[in-house]
């Protein structure tokens, strides 16, 4: 699959995708990224990209002339119906706060397409005919505002990467980490047994396969239970199941 990320700054990229898992999977053609200056689809001589909002206010906004082409130029079609994208096994994605959340549901929807658009919004955001008419999806990295979509789509870029089939060395690794199963990941140790006084449980020392899943699959609901009780009210789980995590059985 192939990423294209259209910014203001593709200089904020250089390195970034050049270690780990996604940096594996790019040498391995199993993904490929590539960052675009916006301004390369402006016909002035100034290259501007942004414009004053209509209404006032604050700051600026980027125009939506320079990105309806961009994403047309990338993909080879034509805007204006963001259905066309899906059909075709593209999506684009334009990151904004008040977009819906990456979830490791999103990014799995994602790692299925053939190309993945993602448009990084700069000052007060982007012109809203780019939501209405361009984007296949709104998306936000969180319940917080950045200074610019270049973060994020660092963010939606790894997400992504790690559910393409063969980019984790296991296909077993994305099954059972956090958010697979709606649940936190249970937590690990390793060496040293003791450190600082705090000793690993005993239970993952004893070599019982079966004490040890079950000791995991408690461990990861009561976490889940202190640190995500929203996750934990809306997981599937058994009454038994429910009762042990919320008597602190962890
Ligand atoms: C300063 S923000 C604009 C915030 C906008 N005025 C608002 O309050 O909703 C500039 C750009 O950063 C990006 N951005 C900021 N927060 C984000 C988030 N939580 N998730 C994804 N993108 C974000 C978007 O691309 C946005 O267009």
């Amino acid at each position: 699959m192939r990423f294209d990320i259209i910014t203001i700054f593709p200089e904020f990229f250089r390195g970034v995708f050049d270690f780990g898992i996604v940096r594996r999977a790019r040498a391995g053609g199993l993904v490929e990224v590539a960052a675009h200056d916006l301004r390369g689809w402006t016909h002035d001589r100034h290259k501007v990209v942004d414009d004053r909002p209509f209404g006032g206010g604050d700051g600026m906004v980027l125009k939506p002339e320079p990105i309806f082409e961009a994403v047309e130029s990338l993909t080879g079609l034509a805007g204006g119906d963001a259905e066309r994208f899906r059909e075709a096994g593209r999506r684009v994605v334009l990151l904004s706060p008040q977009g819906r959340s990456l979830t490791q549901a999103l990014a799995g929807e994602l790692s299925k397409a053939e190309q993945v658009v993602v448009i990084c919004g700069r000052y007060e955001g982007v012109d809203e005919r780019v939501a209405e008419a361009l984007a296949t999806d709104e998306v936000s990295i969180g319940d917080y505002v950045l200074s610019g979509g270049e973060p994020a789509a660092v963010v939606l870029v790894d997400a992504v990467t790690r559910l393409v089939p063969g980019a984790l060395g296991s296909e077993t690794s994305a099954v059972n980490e956090s958010f697979s199963e709606g649940i936190l990941d249970f937590p690990n140790y390793t060496r040293p047994v003791e450190f600082r006084g705090r000793r690993v449980p005993e239970v993952l020392l004893g070599g019982h396969h079966a004490e040890v899943a079950r000791w995991r699959r408690r461990a990861a609901l009561g976490k889940t239970r202190r640190n995500r009780p929203d996750l934990f009210e809306r997981a599937e789980l058994s009454d038994a199941e429910r009762e042990r995590a919320g008597g602190g059985d962890d």
